[in-house]
């Protein structure tokens, strides 16, 4: 088996002239390429091998160079650009996995909370948890990934409010969000966006996105710059109107922020045929929403993945990846990248009780205190912190042998170095159609089951919150 090291050249001599896509900035609620203006909408796929239960302090997705150039050279021909990954731990070195996704065309959205002890906010009683022990965890994140062009953005929080919940929790996931702006404001060279990604739960959708969105006069930069929806609404062929995300549209239509799903793809019925793909990337989704990421890239207990990973030498593309691919080949990319200037003129509305609709949401922006030691890292950078940094990547075809769902091998999978955002190509597909195999189901249910099958940390507070989550969106 090939060694990835092979395949970096020079790496300390060259690492400061690897080349880089063009950073993403926000510009009203669009997300636009720094350069070249292009809107930019999420192609996307959460990433993490092994499950959440598959993050250690030794190995994160983002880790193992061979691996992330075998999945990059998979996702680039299925026509991703962009990679959510859960849980990262700052101590590792990210250089070659970052670096091989930023070759390939492929942008980064990372969490930066993560499941072991001190690494996340605790939504039943967050002030015990907001604290400078977090914060090693969530600078620490920053710092090892601050560097990349490739990175789009952070997740101060994912799913953090639900009904288990404390009362409070909203103003502390804003606090997060304030504190990583501020953190990177005065520690980074570019303004790195920093936002929040929330369970369905349509109750109090409006009130979470109005209550991070908004502006706070004496705290402007604890105003989210995006907001993730993680929502399982739409079902096998569901439509337009019965999965509910003509509603979805209506809601965030005057959004101020840009809006995607962080998480996408009910796997009720088997296999998923992605026909939502063209609802969301269609005209009138797009005045609402930039993209989003199918959950989820490996095939894992639950059942979501689009491909398995057999061993480390053989990988099999699964038929929700060809449904997937189908479904992206289908669209309309010069429309998708299209600048629109009413999109990104538009302005924030200031923070007010009268945004808040539900009596159980959280209604006043009292943001807890900055810890002494947390200022102190914001202010002199988190020390002894490591830092990445871009290195170079060469083209190269992949050493693992990859079978497509009927068995046979799929030959020639090569991991090209690109010069901007990946996009889908007609001319991949690897085994034609294959959108059959489960026409009993009608899948035009309404249900929700907004239940995100993610884990940390949310996995850590059990099933009950899934419960009571899925009969939330029934109401
Ligand atoms: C969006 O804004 C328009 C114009 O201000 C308003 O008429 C409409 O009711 C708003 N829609 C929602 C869902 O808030
Ligand atoms: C631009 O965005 C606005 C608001 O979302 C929408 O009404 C309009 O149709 C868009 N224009 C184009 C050319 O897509
Ligand atoms: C900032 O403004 C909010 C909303 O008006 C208020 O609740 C909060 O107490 C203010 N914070 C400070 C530190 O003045
Ligand atoms: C990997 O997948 C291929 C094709 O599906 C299969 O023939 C092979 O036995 C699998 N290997 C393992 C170790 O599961
Ligand atoms: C794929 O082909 C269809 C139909 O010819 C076309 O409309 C679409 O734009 C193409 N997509 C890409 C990514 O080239």
């Amino acid at each position: 088996m090939i060694s990835y090291t092979r395949l970096f050249t020079s790496v300390c001599a060259l690492a400061s002239t690897a080349a880089a896509l063009n950073t993403l900035e926000v510009s009203g609620k669009d997300f636009v390429d720094s350069e070249t203006k292009d809107r930019f909408q999420i192609i996307g796929v959460d990433y993490q091998p092994g499950g959440s239960s598959g993050f250690t302090s030794k190995l994160d997705p983002l880790s193992d160079g061979d691996v992330c150039l075998r999945d990059a050279a998979l996702m680039q021909r299925l026509g991703i650009n962009t990679i959510r990954v859960y849980n990262l731990e700052p101590s590792l070195n990210h250089d070659e996995c970052a670096s091989i996704f930023n070759a390939a065309g492929i942008y980064m959205i990372l969490d930066v909370s993560n499941p072991l002890a001190g690494g996340y906010l605790d939504r039943t009683a967050p002030w015990t948890t907001y604290s400078a022990i977090y914060y090693e965890q969530v600078f620490g994140v920053i710092e090892g990934f601050k560097n990349y062009d490739n990175l789009l953005g952070f997740f101060a929080g994912n799913e953090v409010i639900n009904e288990e919940a404390t009362y409070m929790a909203p103003k502390y996931v804003r606090a997060v969000v304030r504190d990583m702006k501020d953190y990177i404001a005065k520690n980074a060279d570019r303004a790195i966006p920093v936002g929040y990604s929330a369970a369905d739960i349509r109750d109090i959708l409006m009130d979470t996105i109005h209550y991070f969105e908004c502006d706070l006069k004496n705290s402007t930069s604890s105003r989210a710059d995006f907001f993730g929806l993680n929502s399982y609404s739409w079902c096998g062929t569901s439509s337009y109107t019965s999965s509910g995300f003509d509603t979805l549209t209506e809601d965030f239509a005057n959004a101020t922020i840009p809006v995607f799903f962080s998480e996408y793809g009910c796997n009720e019925v088997k296999p998923r045929v992605f026909t939502e793909v063209q609802a969301i990337y269609g005209v009138e989704m797009t005045q609402a929403f930039s993209g989003g990421l199918v959950y989820e890239w490996t095939q894992e207990d639950n059942e979501y993945g689009l491909v398995k990973i057999n061993n480390s030498d053989t990988v099999t593309t699964l038929v929700d990846y060809d449904n997937f691919q189908n479904q992206l080949n289908k669209l309309d990319m010069d429309r998708i990248m299209s600048s629109n200037s009413t999109q990104t003129s538009v302005e924030a509305e200031t923070c007010s009780v009268s945004l808040i609709t539900s009596k159980t949401f959280y209604d006043a922006w009292d943001l807890p205190e900055v810890p002494s030691k947390v200022s102190d890292y914001i202010k002199n950078g988190l020390p002894d912190a490591p830092t990445g940094k871009l290195v170079s990547v060469s083209s190269t075809t992949i050493p693992q042998t990859v079978y497509d769902y009927t068995g046979k091998e799929i030959t020639g999978i090569k991991f090209e170095v690109k010069s901007g955002a990946n996009t889908p190509s007609n001319s991949s597909s690897s085994s034609g159609s294959s959108t059959s195999g489960s026409s009993s189901s009608s899948g035009t249910s309404t249900s929700t089951n907004a239940a995100s099958p993610n884990g940390a940390p949310s996995l850590a507070f059990g099933g009950a919150a899934g419960f009571f989550m899925l009969l939330a969106s029934l109401l």
